[in-house]
């Protein structure tokens, strides 16, 4: 694609509070979401989780959360259902969009969602019935494309297989995780040559923890292979419960400096998310992961 616009899905509120081990007010969790979606204009907000409150007690308050937003027109809010209680539960707290997340390495399936892949597809094929029933549509995360925690390497045709899996079932954007943030530019190209045979860029995203520092070069490889979207979280909050030592998503803020740099539009006001991204730093207190959100605020 040669299309100048790149979508960015802001998984802030989700992946990157969902580690933090204080509980954060669902005041300031709404808070949040709002001022993305309203002052950031980020037209996609992944807002919460509706996971098992024993496993991830941080998005406990997810319908709460759902409860306190002012809706934008236009904005979808996008939650994580791993099953169909969690399906059921964020239908009833009136979302637009769900997310069923696999894995492409067992071991971490098993410690993310207590199953292994083959037993996650038959759960997410229940959640896609009554996602289809209801109307919604559902995006698919692919765990561990590029390193596992527990497994080490996993094989680009691991991730290929599971990807094309979650798309025949219907899902309409396939995110690529890298979960702990080790792969660089050579094995993030390898990973998308082999997935981009069966699934076509225009349905995957990229979901980059920044954990050694290779995202935005991997974001790169992305955009070079035509691939038109993009997770990201601001401030570069947070990590996964289940990949001890991962760190946060690359900054919304440094993704949308690069790209506007290079030339993409993105619909996103960097001032405005920048302001965002110090504000909640504070409120979670915690350095402020963005460099491009450090600078400005220093300038
Ligand atoms: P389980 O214990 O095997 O589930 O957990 P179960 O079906 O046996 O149910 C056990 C209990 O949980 C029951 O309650 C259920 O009702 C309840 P009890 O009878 O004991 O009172 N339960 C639920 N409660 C609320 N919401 C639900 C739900 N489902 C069952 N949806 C389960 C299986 C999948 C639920 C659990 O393992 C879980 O919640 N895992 C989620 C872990 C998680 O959220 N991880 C982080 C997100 S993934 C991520 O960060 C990666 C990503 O960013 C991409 C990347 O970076 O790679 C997306
Ligand atoms: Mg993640």
């Amino acid at each position: 694609s040669t299309s100048p616009f790149v979508k960015i899905v802001e998984v802030g509120p989700r992946d990157g509070l969902q580690n933090e081990k204080a509980i954060i007010p669902t005041a300031v969790k709404a808070t949040l979401i709002d001022r993305l979606a309203q002052e950031a204009k980020l037209s996609h907000v992944e807002a919460t989780a509706f996971v098992s409150p024993k496993w991830v007690p941080q998005m406990a308050d997810n319908s709460h959360v759902l409860e306190r937003i002012t809706r934008v027109p236009g904005v979808t809010y996008s939650v994580l259902t791993p099953n169909a209680t969690g399906f059921q539960r964020a239908v009833a707290a009136g979302v637009g969009e769900v997310a069923i997340f696999g894995a492409a390495s067992e071991a971490f399936s098993r410690k993310n969602i207590n199953c292994s892949i083959d037993e996650s597809l038959v759960r997410f094929e229940e959640v896609m019935r009554l996602a289809k029933e209801a109307n919604v549509p559902v995006r698919g995360y692919v765990s561990c494309v590029l390193g596992c925690p527990y497994e080490g390497a996993v094989s680009p045709k691991k991730v290929a297989e599971v990807s094309e899996k979650l798309l025949a079932m219907g899902c309409h954007e396939i995110s690529l995780g890298d979960t702990i943030g080790v792969g660089t530019p050579g094995s993030m190209a390898a990973m998308l040559d082999e997935v981009l045979c069966t699934v076509p860029a225009s349905k995957v995203a990229v979901h980059c923890h920044d954990t050694y520092g290779q995202a935005l070069a991997n974001i790169v490889v992305a955009l070079g292979k035509g691939i038109r979207a993009v997770d990201a979280s601001v401030a570069g909050l947070g990590g996964c419960p289940y990949a001890a030592g991962a760190s946060g998503n690359v900054a919304t803020e440094d993704v949308v400096y690069m790209l506007h740099g290079m030339g993409y539009q993105t619909g996103v006001d960097l001032d405005a998310l920048v302001s965002i991204g110090d504000w909640i730093s504070r409120e979670v207190g915690r350095e402020n992961g963005s460099k491009v959100g450090k600078a400005v605020m220093a300038a």
